[in-house]
Formats: structure tokens, sequence, C-alpha cells
């Protein structure tokens, strides 16, 4: 990415104050995000675009939700059609509506309890920054690692992902980016909208399989 753009992020965001999403995600914040309908809307709209960058040329096909939280996205690709698979690491978010539909897993996504070659996509939204947020953080790392390459090995030949997250720089993002080149053969890129506006950027990582 050549692009020159400061992040100028001046409010800190959850998940640089809280060490794991479970210990953001309770209570009355779960409870706040899960209904709010302007959170509802957001999250559809950035799931739409998500869906013009995967640009997929069938409906019969299965989409893996990664990070669902209360299910948004996964309730909107069920509407218009898909079949879905919603995974997420909170319990209590994919308990919160009845969403049996979008079939909910509890697991941690960085290691996806699924057999190779299953989905024909898989789009995150706003759950990768909960994943790798410090540079030198190991742990984090290796966990970031293991989504790429699992990623990788759930989707069948061919298809594609999207994550839609706010890294916290462009160091943050740089590297991240270069872990999915690097560690497994995905081809991709950032595609980011609005670069120039931090209330507004949306900032998605596009990947394909060969
Ligand atoms: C900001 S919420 C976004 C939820 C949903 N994608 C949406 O757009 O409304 C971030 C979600 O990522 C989930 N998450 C964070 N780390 C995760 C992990 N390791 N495995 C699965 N889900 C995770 C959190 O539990 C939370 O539901």
């Amino acid at each position: 990415m050549s692009d020159n753009y400061s992040f100028n992020i001046k409010r800190r965001r959850p998940e640089e104050i809280y060490n794991n999403a479970s210990d953001y995600f309770r209570g009355e914040i779960l409870e706040q995000y899960a209904t709010s309908k302007n959170i509802m809307k957001i999250q559809e709209k950035i799931t739409i675009r998500a869906l013009e960058i995967l640009n997929l040329s069938e409906k019969d096909v299965l989409i893996l939700d990664a990070g669902t939280g209360p299910g948004f996205t996964a309730m909107y690709l069920n509407e218009i059609g898909y079949k879905t698979v919603a995974i997420d690491i909170i319990s209590e978010f994919l308990n919160y509506y009845d969403i049996k539909t979008l079939n909910p897993v509890a697991s941690d996504m960085c290691f996806p309890p699924f057999k190779p070659h299953i989905f024909d996509a898989i789009i995150s939204i706003s759950s990768l920054q909960w994943i790798y947020r410090e540079l030198n953080n190991k742990s984090m790392k290796d966990q970031i690692i293991n989504l790429a390459k699992s990623f990788y090995m759930i989707l069948k030949p061919k298809k594609k992902v999207v994550f839609q997250f706010y890294p916290k720089n462009r160091d943050i993002l740089d590297r991240i980016g270069k872990i999915f080149l690097n560690e497994t053969a995905f081809t991709g890129h950032f595609i980011i909208d609005n670069p120039k506006s931090p209330k507004k950027r949306k900032i998605f990582l596009f990947l394909e399989k060969d």
C-alpha cells in the first residue's frame, strides 16, 4: 500500500484496554451491543460492502461469519439467501438471539473446529483487532498465524475471504497483511474506504485462495 495517511485515533478502543473480548463484552456492554439498532445498521452496511468486495458469483454457498457476536452479519447473509456458520468465542453472544438457523459455533476463531475445504467464503466484521493488537506480543502473533493458516485450510480452492477491522496503527496493519501473505499461499490486498477520514475510514483485507 502506498497511500500515506494518518490513523489519528484519539479514543482508545476497548481491545487496547481489555485483554480478552470476553472481559469487555459481558453484562451491560454485551446487552447494549446486541440490542443496538444503530450498531446493527452499521454492521449490516459493512457486510454489504464486504459482499461487494467478495463479488460472489453464486448464491448457493456456505459462508463463515468469523467473530459473529450476536450474529448481525450472519443474520443479514441468511436474509438474502446465503447459508452461514457463525463462530464466536463468547457463547452469551451466540445465545442472545435464537440464531440456530445460522449454525452458531462457540469457539476461538484462531482454532476453528472445521474440516478442510468446507467454506465458499469467509467474512469477518470488526473482530480481527481483538486477535493481534501488539506488535511484539508473541502469543498474539502465534494466534493470528494460526488463524491465517486455518482460514486457508477450511476455505475451498479458488475462494475468498474479507476481513473488516480496526487496526490500532499502520504498523499493525502492515504486519497483519504480511502475516497472511507470508504464512499462507493467500494472495490479496487491503482496500481502504475513506482513507483520510478517521471517523468514516473502513479497512478491509481481501484474500484469495488459489
Ligand atoms: C466488535 S464485535 C463484532 C461482532 C460482529 N462481527 C458484528 O459485526 O457485530 C467483536 C467480536 O469478535 C469476537 N472475538 C474476539 N476474539 C475472538 C476469537 N478469538 N474467536 C472468536 N471470536 C472472537 C468477540 O467475541 C466479539 O463478538
